[in-house]
């Protein structure tokens, strides 16, 4: 069978088996993506995270005042369009969605902290490659309403925690401060003054950055840049006491807590809107783009998205398809496929309907029962029951039905047993016992 049409580049579909996709990068079966799902929301749970599911479709505008006009997302990855003088955007990422639903509904009228969580789809027009798509999936927390180095180190601990729920070691977090945005603006001053007699030096992309969000610079791959940068002013001696003192605080409570860190003074992300504390998590098994997640504090979202008041916040998101190639890459623990237990064949017309009947009544009684749609022959059916892993068979025909018994073949050992109608439930959620 075949089809002209394809899945958009950038994207990929989710199977109920895993596949290579065509640059050669494994996509992980739907039961992978669903084990990965329900660890995070056990660590959410454990955390006492509520989740919030925000839509997909956003004001365009929230973005670009919210993640920054100068950032690569708004300037150049954004999936962004025009229906009846209304913009509307494909969210890039949550953290900014968040913040207008927790201004919108009031959140924090509900009183104390809002530690929210989600799990869901964001869209950039990046160019695709291993690692990074233009459709992919994000989960992650935000702390909204909380300024104390506390929320800093849960939220780090949080993520921490899903990564070790998930089998994965190896991991890098780097952390920063960022400081306040006006110190980072004299710092950024100091910075223009130290590269501007450089510029002629400097990649094409740095040089845009030199204008246009000097910050960044600080992020580049280019080796002569990394050395320039050797000499550069550092942010954190622009940093205030009092961001100091939060920052340390935050490194305390990580050391607390057992997480180990890297302090890296050229960590700096890239959306516009963050504050004081900064940190991205790396996997070896991820190769070019090293980031499993990233986040941080972003004491003044709220407002530039319109707030009266402050909402002081930290949180982090990570990348699932990232994180699907860091547990391949550690060879972590998968489960299988769920498969069912038990395969229903019927041997004629009145078994069939008997089988249709039972089926639904196994199912009421919480069995994962599967049977044939088609009507074939025995063996097509038994082999079936053997393709899909069932532990059992369960073959009707007209002697069954008259001795009210199954017969029930445990597919493994070949083994039957006749099992009166009565007892199926039972035997086939507990066949030892009732055996
Ligand atoms: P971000 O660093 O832009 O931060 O994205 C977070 C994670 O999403 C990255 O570390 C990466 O794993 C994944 N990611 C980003 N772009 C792609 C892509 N094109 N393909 C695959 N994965 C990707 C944020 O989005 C912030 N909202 C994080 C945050 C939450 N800060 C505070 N709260």
């Amino acid at each position: 069978m075949s089809t002209s049409f394809q899945n958009i580049k950038g994207t990929f579909d989710i199977l109920p088996d895993a596949y290579t996709d065509d640059g050669g990068t494994r996509v992980a079966a739907s039961a992978e993506w669903r084990h990965v799902e329900a660890t995070v929301r056990d660590v959410m749970r454990r955390h006492n995270f509520e989740e919030i599911r925000t839509p997909v479709l956003e004001p365009t505008e929230l973005v670009a005042r919210g993640v920054g006009e100068s950032t690569d997302i708004v300037q150049k990855e954004m999936f962004a369009f025009e229906r009846s003088d209304t913009q509307y955007v494909l969210r890039p990422e949550i953290t900014a969605p968040v913040v207008r639903s927790f201004l919108q509904h009031h959140l924090d009228q509900r009183g104390g902290v809002q530690k929210l969580f989600y799990i869901g789809p964001c869209f950039r027009a990046e160019q695709p490659q291993k690692g990074r798509y233009r459709q992919f999936h994000q989960f992650g927390i935000e702390v909204l309403g909380a300024d104390q180095p506390r929320a800093d180190a849960e939220t780090i601990a949080v993520l921490m925690a899903v990564c070790e729920a998930l089998g994965l070691s190896d991991l890098r977090l780097r952390l920063n401060t960022l400081g306040t945005p006006e110190r980072r603006e004299e710092y950024v001053a100091a910075l223009q003054d130290y590269l501007a007699p450089h510029a002629d030096e400097l990649s094409e992309t740095s040089r845009r950055r030199l204008e246009q969000n000097p910050l960044r610079i600080l992020d580049t791959k280019v080796e002569h840049e990394q050395a320039l940068l050797r000499d550069a002013p550092t942010l954190i001696d622009f940093v205030s006491d009092e961001s100091l003192a939060h920052y340390d605080e935050v490194k305390r409570l990580l050391g607390d807590l057992g997480v180990e860190y890297d302090e890296d003074p050229h960590l700096v992300r890239g959306l516009d809107y963050y504050t004081e504390t900064t940190f991205e998590l790396e996997h070896p098994g991820l190769g070019a783009q090293s980031a499993l997640a990233g986040g941080g504090r972003y004491d003044r979202l709220a407002e530039v998205l319109g707030s009266d008041d402050p909402v002081p916040a930290v949180g982090f998101a990570a990348g699932m398809e990232r994180l699907f190639l860091a547990l391949d890459a550690a060879e972590a623990d998968r489960p299988g496929a769920d498969t069912p237990d038990v395969f229903i064949a019927a041997l004629g017309d009145e078994a069939e309907a008997w089988c249709f009947r039972t089926a639904q009544e196994l199912r009421a009684g919480g069995l994962h029962v599967a049977h044939d749609l088609m009507g074939r022959s025995l063996k097509a059916q038994m082999k079936e029951a053997n393709r899909q892993n069932a532990p059992y068979a369960m073959i009707i025909g007209g002697n069954e039905l008259e001795a009210g018994a199954a017969t029930v073949k445990e597919m493994e050992s070949g083994e039957q047993e006749d099992v009166p109608f009565d007892d199926l439930v039972e035997y086939l959620t507990s066949p030892a016992e009732s055996a």
